[in-house]
């Protein structure tokens, strides 16, 4: 299969919405209207599509946060087409464009219960730089610096319960550990962990 990365043309042309609000409705049950309307109208709105011929299968969505960062909104791909590497694909363009274009970070939230994306994410380079209660539920707030930074960063704090990001939190997450919490001092970073519940 040869799956196409492309930019999208912004506003989206009407065929390419109705694409785009049916691969929502395959990933989330909504056609995310709101969102579409709210992401085509931000600072710095730039949308990578992944096409299977003229099917569309996925989508990195971004914009521009604060000056020189890229905030990554929205990214899906259509329950067909994962585990091909599609999602680092637009990634990996999504990543490439915000460094072209002068962008010094890349950031994104995410929360526990989407954990294939909080995985793919930290596989990528982003590190968990914060953590805020929201709704209820534990929002966390990802980065990653563009160009040549020393990055994930160090441990702010060490013993049991916390890790560095990198790939101790990958292995954590994956034996199925919680994040709760983070602090950050000193120029580093710590994550503080729920282990799976027995
Ligand atoms: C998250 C999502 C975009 C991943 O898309 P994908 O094209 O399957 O991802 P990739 O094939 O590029 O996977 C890259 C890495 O991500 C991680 N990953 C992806 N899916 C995973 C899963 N189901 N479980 C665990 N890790 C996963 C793995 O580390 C994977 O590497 P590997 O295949 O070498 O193990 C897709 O599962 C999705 O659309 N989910 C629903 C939408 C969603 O949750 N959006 C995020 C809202 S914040």
């Amino acid at each position: 299969m040869a799956v196409r990365i492309e930019r999208g043309e912004l506003p989206l042309s009407p065929a390419v919405r109705e694409a785009v609000e049916a691969l929502n409705v395959a990933c989330f049950w909504d056609r995310g209207s709101e969102k579409v309307d709210f992401l085509e109208q931000r600072p710095g709105s730039t949308v990578w599509l992944a096409w299977d011929d003229d099917e569309l299968v996925g989508l990195k969505w971004g914009a521009t946060a604060r000056p020189r960062e890229h905030h990554s909104h929205h990214g899906m791909v259509a329950p067909s087409h994962r585990r091909q590497g599609i999602a680092s694909a637009l990634m990996r363009e999504q990543h490439a464009w915000a460094e072209a274009a002068g962008h010094r970070a890349v950031t994104t939230n995410t929360f526990h219960a989407f954990r294939p994306m909080l995985l793919l994410d930290l596989q990528h380079g982003f590190a968990v730089v914060g953590v805020i209660a929201h709704d209820g539920d534990c929002k966390l707030l990802l980065e990653r610096p563009l160009g040549d930074v020393p990055w994930p960063p160090p441990a702010a704090i060490e013993g049991p319960g916390w890790v560095a990001n990198g790939e101790a939190l990958i292995a954590a997450l994956r034996d199925g550990a919680s994040i709760e919490g983070v602090v950050v001092a000193d120029g580093g970073v710590s994550v503080r962990l729920t282990p799976r519940s027995a």
